[in-house]
């Protein structure tokens, strides 16, 4: 909250990140219930901080910019890549060059990347609702629906359950 302070994050942006930090902490401790390795305070830090970016930039640049400022306030390393990672369904290295970004990884790849990735397209602004939501939106969008699909599967692969249920089910009455 100090950093979101400091650089002038608005409140809804505040707001957003708090109800993606829930979604990711319901995550985590699911992975950490089936003792699974999951760092939960770095997913959580991350979800409490990945959209710092936007109060400089609102278009996708906004990952790597809030990953900048962290890395500038000396902020965990595993914290500014999930910053980085957490945009889209994450952005081929091929986009990243169309897009006119700096040459780095913008694809989630670790557990706390992934689940911070997730739980933010399930959060539309302060409200957790249900993926397809995302899923029409990237459609409407012309973005790449098969790799936001690939994100969800991915985790339910290495969750062993639905995260979306897990979430909803978690989630519901604690709004
Ligand atoms: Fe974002």
């Amino acid at each position: 909250m100090r950093l979101h302070r400091k650089y002038g994050s608005n409140q809804a942006i505040i707001n957003h990140c708090r109800t993606v930090a829930k979604v990711v902490d319901v995550l985590a401790e699911e992975f950490s219930r089936q003792g699974k390795y999951i760092d939960r305070e770095a997913a959580s830090e991350g979800g409490l901080l990945h959209d710092i970016g936007r109060s400089r930039v609102q278009t996708v640049r906004h990952g790597l910019e809030g990953s900048l400022i962290l890395e500038g306030e000396g902020v965990d390393e595993k914290v500014v890549q999930i910053v980085r990672r957490h945009v889209g369904a994450g952005i081929s290295a091929e986009e990243a060059k169309k897009l006119g970004l700096p040459d780095f990884d913008y694809v989630p790849r670790t557990r706390e990347e992934i689940i911070v990735c997730f739980a933010d397209k399930m959060v539309d602004a302060e409200r957790v609702r249900p993926f397809v939501e995302e899923v029409k939106r990237f459609a409407a969008k012309g973005h790449d629906v098969e790799r936001l699909l690939a994100l969800k599967s991915g985790l339910e692969a290495d969750l062993g359950t639905d995260p979306e249920a897990l979430v909803l089910h978690k989630i519901k009455g604690t709004e």
